[in-house]
C-alpha cells in the first residue's frame, strides 16, 4: 500500500517537474504563496511580530515563518515569498545555526524568495525619495549580507499601497528590479484596462531618464492580492478544503475544479499571455502553513488533469520571466496611478494629509539622519579607529535608520494606522533621534577636541518651532554649533528663544558681530508651549554655514546695555500695507494677503490667501454611505468655507526679518515672513485644535488664488523629485467620470505644487515641509490641506476616526511652513529651495561661554570643494561592508527640461580630510555591484527599450575618479577611503 502510494505520487508529481516546458494554448497558472505583513497598522510592529494584542487582530509574524519553513522543506516544489525585512530580521536573529542553514538552502533552491526586500513596503504618497531609497537599501543590504547576491530580489511588490507614484517606479528601475506588481488601482482605470487586456504594461517612471526608467508593471487581477474567491486555505479562512478521499463523505473535487477553472480561464482572457498569477495568501496568513500547502497541493493535482491548464508553484520573478519569454511588445505608461478610488465617492486622498505631525516629524528626521551619518564618518578621523563607535558614538545611526525604515510603511507615514500605533512610530523615531543626538554630541566633541573625553555636554532643542527650549531659554549666554548637511555653503534664517529684552551680542567663529532682531514671542506661541514655557523673545539671525560642515556662534548677554526690541505694530486691517525688503514685497489689505512681488525679477502678482475648511461627510447621504476618514477625503460639499471670524493683523519689522502675524480665528493663525537676502515668502501656519464639539469633522486648507491663466493645469512633485502635470477632471489614460469635484482632483504634494502661466511667462511655486494633499480647483488657485479631524471611521479597516489630541488643549495643533516663490517660467530656483528645505541644519547647544574659548576646531567643512549647483549629495554613510569604505550617492537634481547639462565630478579629492582611493559602483539599493545587475528589458510598442544601468553610465575614469551625472540620474558608490594626515 505504502509503496503503491509512493509510486503514484511520483507519477503525480512528474508534470510539475516540467512546468517550464510550455504548451501552447495551455494557461499556465502561477500559484504564488505569500503573506502580507504590515509593519504596524492595527497593532504595533512588535505586537504583530509576536502575535500580541490578539483581541485587535489575530496576527503573529513569528509563527508564519516558523510554520512556512518546515512546509517548504517537505516538498521541493513548494514556494513562498517574503517581503518585509523589518519582520524577517526580527525572526532571523532568533534562529539557531541549523535553522539558518535550512533557510539558506531554501533560498538557494529558489523555494523561498525575497521579493521587494525593503525594510517595509513603503507608502508612495507621503514618502520622500531620500527616505524611500534609505529604507529599501536597509532591507536589501540585510538580504545581501545574510544570503549573498543570489538572493537579491528582482521584483517590486507593492500590493497594498493606496496609489502609485512615478518616482517609485523610477526608483524601482534604478534599484534593478525587472518588474513591479500592485493591487490597488482606481476602479475606473481597472475596468478600462481589464477590458483592453492592459493590466500589464511598461511603466516609464521618469521622462528625463526615459526608457531606462522603464519597468514592467502589472496590476493584479480584480485589484486583489488575495486568492480567488472560495480558495483561501488559511486556518482562519471559511472556504471548503479539497475533500478528495472517495471513502469519506462530501467529496467536492469535481465542483472545486470546475469553479477554479471557471475563474482562472476567465482571468486568462483578460491577459495577453498564457500566464496568470494567483496570489495565494493575504494579510498575516500562513500562521498555519500546512492547511495552505495541503490544499494547494491537491488543488493543483486535480486541476492539472484538465489539459487546458497547467498549475504550479511559482514566484513573481518566475512569473515575470514567463511574461518576458512571451516576447510581446507592451504599451508604455508615462503618468502615475494617483489618485486611487475604489468607488465613485471613495477617493483615497485624505491620507495625503492624515497625521500631519507624524508626517512632519518623519521629514524633519530625514535630514537629521543624514547629518548623523555624516558626522559618524567625519568623527572617526581623529580616532582613526572603529572603537569610536563604541566609545563615543554609542549605538550609531542605525537606530534611527531602522525607525525611519519602519516609519515609511504604508500604514505609518501614510497616517492610516490606529492612534496607539502612530504613538509607537513616534516613540521609535524619538529613540532613534536621541541615539543620533548622542552620536552627534560625541562626534562634535571628537572633532573639536580630539578623542579625549566628552567636554561639551551638547543639548538639542526639539521645540524651537514654538520658541521653547529649557536648555537655553533661561540662559543669559551660551554658544552653539550649527551643522549643515548640504554639500554647499548656505545662509539659513534661524530663531532662538531668549529671556531678556536687553542687549545681546551674537558673534560668529571669527569674532564678527552679526545682525540680530529681537521679536516678542506671540501669545499664540506662548499658549501652545504652555507649561514648558518659552523665551519671552525670539532672536532672529541668519547663519552662514559651511558646506557639509559646522560653525560656532556665541550669544552674549550684556546686562547694562539695552537694545531696541522690534515693536509690534497693530495694523488697521482696512488699510493696505506692504512689507518689503530688497528682495520681496508682500501686500495686505482687508487683513488679507493680496499681492506678492519678487523684486529681483520684477514679477508682481495679485495673490489672495486664506484658510478654508471642508466639512467632512459622515456618510449619511442617500446615494453614498462613504464618510471622510483616515484614508478617504469626502467633504459634504466640494466648496470650502472661509475661516475668518475674528481677525487681527500685526507687523514687526526687524533689520533682517520682517513679519506679519495674522489671526483668523482662535485656532487658525499664521506668520508671513520675508528675510534679508531671500527671494521667497515664508508662511508659518498654526492650525488647531480643530473644533469638533458640534459633531462636525473638518479638513483645513490654505488656499492661494492668483490671476494666472492656467487652463486647468497644475504641477505636483513625485516624492520630492520629478514634476507631474495634473489636469483638472482628467486622467491621461482613460475617460474619467469625475464624481468628486474636490477629492477626485487631489494629488500628493511631497515638496511642491506649481502653477505656470505661459502667456505671462510666470511660475508660482508653493513648497512645503512635509507631505500634504493639494490641488487646483480653479484656474490660478492652489490649495494644500494642512490638517484634518474626522469624527467617524471611513470603513477601510483602521476602525478609528482621525481625531488626534495634542499635548495641550483638546486636539492636535499643527505648526508647519509653506514657501512661495515667483519666477519666470524657465527659472529653476524651486530645485535649490527644495533642497534647502529638505536638508535642514542641526543645532547643538553648549552651556557656558568660557569653555568655548578653548582651542579646537569650531569651524569645519568636510569638503575640499563644494558640489556644482546641479548635484545633491544624497548619501554619505558608513558602508557596513568594511571599516574603510563609505557609501556615496550623488544626484543630479534637475529634469532634462530644466537643466540638461552633464556634470563631471571628481571623487578622489572631493573630501577635505580623506582621499577616495577606489570606488565600486552599486545599484541604487546599494546591495549589488552595478555590473552584476541585469534587468529584463521588455519590448515596448514605442520601439525603445531600457538598458542595464551599467550600459548607461560611464565607469569612473581618470586618476581622480571622475564620474558624469546627467539630469535626474542618481549614482551610488561604495568607496574605499584613506584619511589624510
Ligand atoms: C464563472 O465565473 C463567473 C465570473 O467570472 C461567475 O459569474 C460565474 O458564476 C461562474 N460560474 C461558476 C459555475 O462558477
Ligand atoms: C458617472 O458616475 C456616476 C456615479 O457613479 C453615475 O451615476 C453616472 O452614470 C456616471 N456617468 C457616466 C457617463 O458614466
Ligand atoms: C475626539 O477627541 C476628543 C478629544 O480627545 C474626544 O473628546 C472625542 O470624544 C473624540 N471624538 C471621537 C468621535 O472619537
Ligand atoms: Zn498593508
Amino acid at each position: 500500500m505504502n509503496h503503491i502510494f509512493f509510486i503514484l505520487s511520483i507519477i503525480l508529481l512528474l508534470p510539475q517537474l516540467f512546468v517550464w516546458a510550455y504548451k501552447d494554448d495551455t494557461v499556465n497558472i502561477h500559484f504564488v504563496p505569500h503573506t502580507h505583513d504590515d509593519v504596524g497598522w492595527l497593532k504595533t510592529v512588535d505586537q504583530y511580530y509576536y502575535g500580541a494584542n490578539e483581541s485587535i487582530q489575530v496576527a503573529g509574524v513569528q509563527y508564519i515563518l516558523d510554520s512556512v519553513i518546515p512546509e517548504l522543506m517537505l516538498d521541493s516544489n513548494r514556494h513562498f515569498i517574503y517581503v518585509e525585512m523589518a519582520f524577517f530580521m526580527r525572526w532571523w536573529r532568533r534562529q539557531d545555526d541549523t535553522m539558518r542553514e535550512n533557510v539558506k538552502k531554501l533560498v538557494r533552491m529558489g523555494q523561498l524568495e525575497f521579493i521587494n526586500g525593503g525594510w517595509c513596503m513603503n507608502d508612495e504618497a507621503g514618502t520622500h525619495y531620500n527616505a524611500i531609497i534609505d529604507q529599501m537599501s536597509l532591507g536589501l543590504r540585510f538580504i545581501r549580507d545574510e544570503f549573498g547576491d543570489h538572493a537579491r530580489p528582482t521584483v517590486a511588490w507593492h500590493i497594498d499601497p493606496f496609489g502609485h507614484s512615478s518616482e517609485q517606479a523610477s526608483i524601482h528601475a534604478m534599484i534593478g528590479f525587472s518588474s513591479f506588481y500592485f493591487a490597488r488601482i482606481d476602479y475606473q482605470d481597472y475596468k478600462t484596462r481589464e477590458k483592453a487586456q492592459e493590466l500589464q504594461m511598461v511603466w516609464q517612471g521618469s521622462q528625463t531618464l526615459g526608457a531606462n526608467s522603464n519597468i514592467f508593471t502589472g496590476a493584479l487581477y480584480h485589484t486583489s492580492y488575495g486568492p480567488p474567491s472560495t480558495f483561501c486555505y488559511d486556518i482562519r479562512c471559511k472556504d471548503p478544503p479539497i475533500q478528495d478521499d472517495p471513502d469519506l463523505f462530501d467529496n467536492n473535487v469535481e465542483e472545486r475544479v470546475k469553479t477554479f477553472l471557471n475563474y482562472t480561464l476567465e482571468q486568462a482572457k483578460h491577459h495577453r499571455t498564457n500566464d496568470i498569477m494567483l496570489t495565494m495568501g493575504s494579510d498575516f496568513q500562513y500562521m498555519s502553513a500546512k492547511s495552505w500547502y495541503t490544499n494547494m497541493d491537491k488543488l493543483m493535482k486535480y486541476v492539472n488533469k484538465d489539459s487546458r491548464v497547467n498549475a504550479f508553484y511559482s514566484t513573481p520573478s518566475k512569473f515575470t520571466k514567463a511574461l518576458y519569454d512571451a516576447n510581446l511588445k507592451w504599451k508604455v505608461k508615462t503618468d502615475d496611478f494617483f489618485p486611487y478610488a475604489d468607488c465613485p465617492s471613495c477617493f483615497w486622498t485624505g491620507y495625503f494629509t492624515s497625521r500631519p505631525a507624524l508626517k512632519g516629524y518623519v521629514r524633519e528626521l530625514n535630514s537629521f539622519l543624514q547629518s548623523c551619518r555624516h558626522l559618524e564618518i567625519f568623527a572617526t578621523r581623529p580616532v582613526k579607529s572603529e572603537k569610536f563607535r563604541e566609545s563615543v558614538v554609542g549605538q550609531g545611526s542605525h537606530v534611527l535608520e531602522e525607525a525611519m525604515g519602519v516609519a515609511q510603511h504604508h500604514d505609518a507615514v501614510s497616517g492610516t494606522e490606529k492612534q496607539h500605533v502612530a504613538n509607537d512610530y513616534a516613540l521609535r523615531l524619538h529613540i532613534g533621534q536621541n541615539s543620533c543626538q548622542n552620536l552627534i554630541k560625541g562626534a562634535l566633541n571628537t572633532l573639536i577636541n580630539g578623542p579625549s573625553t566628552i567636554v561639551f555636554d551638547f543639548k538639542f532643542c526639539e521645540y524651537l518651532n514654538i520658541s521653547s527650549c529649557v536648555h537655553i531659554q533661561d540662559s543669559a549666554s551660551y554658544w552653539f554649533i550649527v551643522y549643515n548637511p548640504m554639500a554647499r555653503s548656505r545662509k539659513v534664517p534661524l530663531r532662538l528663544p531668549v529671556k531678556e529684552n536687553s542687549s545681546y551680542t551674537l558673534t560668529d567663529v571669527k569674532g564678527n558681530t552679526l545682525d540680530i532682531d529681537l521679536f516678542p514671542v506671540s501669545s499664540i506661541t506662548k499658549s501652545i508651549a504652555g507649561t514648558s514655557g518659552t523665551g519671552k523673545y525670539e532672536l532672529n539671525f541668519i547663519a552662514d554655514l559651511p558646506a557639509l560642515g559646522y560653525t560656532r556662534y556665541e550669544l552674549k548677554y550684556n546686562k547694562n546695555k539695552s537694545r531696541k526690541i522690534s515693536k509690534i505694530h497693530k495694523l488697521n486691517s482696512a488699510k493696505s500695507f506692504t512689507m518689503k525688503n530688497n528682495k520681496m514685497a508682500v501686500t495686505f489689505s482687508d487683513g488679507k494677503l493680496t499681492a506678492v512681488s519678487d523684486l529681483t525679477n520684477g514679477i508682481s502678482l495679485e495673490m489672495n490667501q486664506g484658510y478654508f475648511e471642508y466639512n467632512s461627510s459622515v456618510g449619511n447621504e442617500k446615494h453614498s454611505h462613504q464618510a471622510s476618514g483616515a484614508y478617504i477625503f469626502r467633504p459634504n460639499s466640494s466648496t470650502p468655507i472661509l475661516i475668518s471670524s475674528t481677525q487681527t493683523i500685526q507687523n514687526i519689522n526687524g533689520k533682517i526679518v520682517k513679519e506679519v502675524r495674522q489671526t483668523f480665528s482662535n485656532w487658525v493663525s499664521q506668520v508671513v515672513r520675508i528675510f534679508e537676502g531671500k527671494d521667497y515668502v515664508e508662511f508659518e501656519y498654526t492650525i488647531g485644535p480643530i473644533p469638533f464639539k458640534d459633531g462636525q469633522g473638518r479638513e483645513i486648507i490654505s488656499r492661494f488664488c492668483t490671476p494666472l491663466q492656467t487652463h486647468g493645469v497644475w504641477y505636483t512633485d513625485a516624492n520630492g523629485r520629478s514634476m507631474q502635470k495634473r489636469v483638472r477632471n482628467f486622467r491621461p489614460t482613460w475617460p474619467l467620470n469625475q464624481t468628486e469635484p474636490a477629492a477626485g482632483n487631489y494629488y500628493p504634494v511631497n515638496s511642491r505644487i506649481a502653477l505656470v502661466d505661459e502667456s505671462k511667462g510666470i511660475q508660482f511655486v508653493l513648497l512645503n515641509d512635509r507631505s500634504q494633499g493639494g490641488t487646483s480647483l480653479k484656474d490660478g488657485c492652489i490649495e494644500l490641506m494642512v490638517h484634518r479631524r474626522t469624527l467617524v471611521d471611513d470603513k477601510r479597516g483602521v476602525g478609528e476616526p482621525i481625531n488626534e489630541t495634542g499635548q495641550f488643549g483638546d486636539g492636535l495643533i499643527i505648526r508647519g511652513k509653506h514657501y512661495v516663490i515667483l519666477k519666470h517660467v524657465k527659472d529653476i530656483r524651486h530645485r535649490s529651495l527644495g533642497e534647502e528645505i529638505m536638508m535642514s541644519p542641526t543645532t547643538a547647544f553648549s552651556g557656558s561661554i568660557e569653555k568655548s574659548s578653548r582651542l579646537g576646531m569650531f569651524n569645519f567643512t568636510g569638503l575640499a570643494m563644494e558640489l556644482p549647483y546641479q548635484i545633491h549629495l544624497l548619501t554619505l554613510s558608513h558602508d557596513n561592508a568594511s571599516a574603510n569604505t563609505i557609501l556615496l550617492r550623488f544626484e543630479h537634481m534637475f529634469e532634462e527640461t530644466e537643466n540638461n547639462s552633464t556634470v563631471t565630478l571628481s571623487l578622489a579629492n572631493l573630501f577635505k580630510y580623506f582621499t577616495i582611493t577606489s570606488v565600486v559602483e552599486l545599484g541604487l539599493g546599494a546591495n549589488a555591484k552595478l555590473s552584476d545587475i541585469s534587468r529584463l528589458h521588455f519590448a515596448t510598442n514605442n520601439g525603445v527599450e531600457s538598458k542595464d544601468w551599467s550600459q548607461v553610465y560611464d565607469p569612473p575614469f581618470g586618476d581622480d575618479l571622475s564620474i558624469k551625472l546627467g539630469p535626474m540620474q542618481i549614482r551610488t558608490f561604495s568607496a574605499v577611503y584613506e584619511w589624510k594626515d
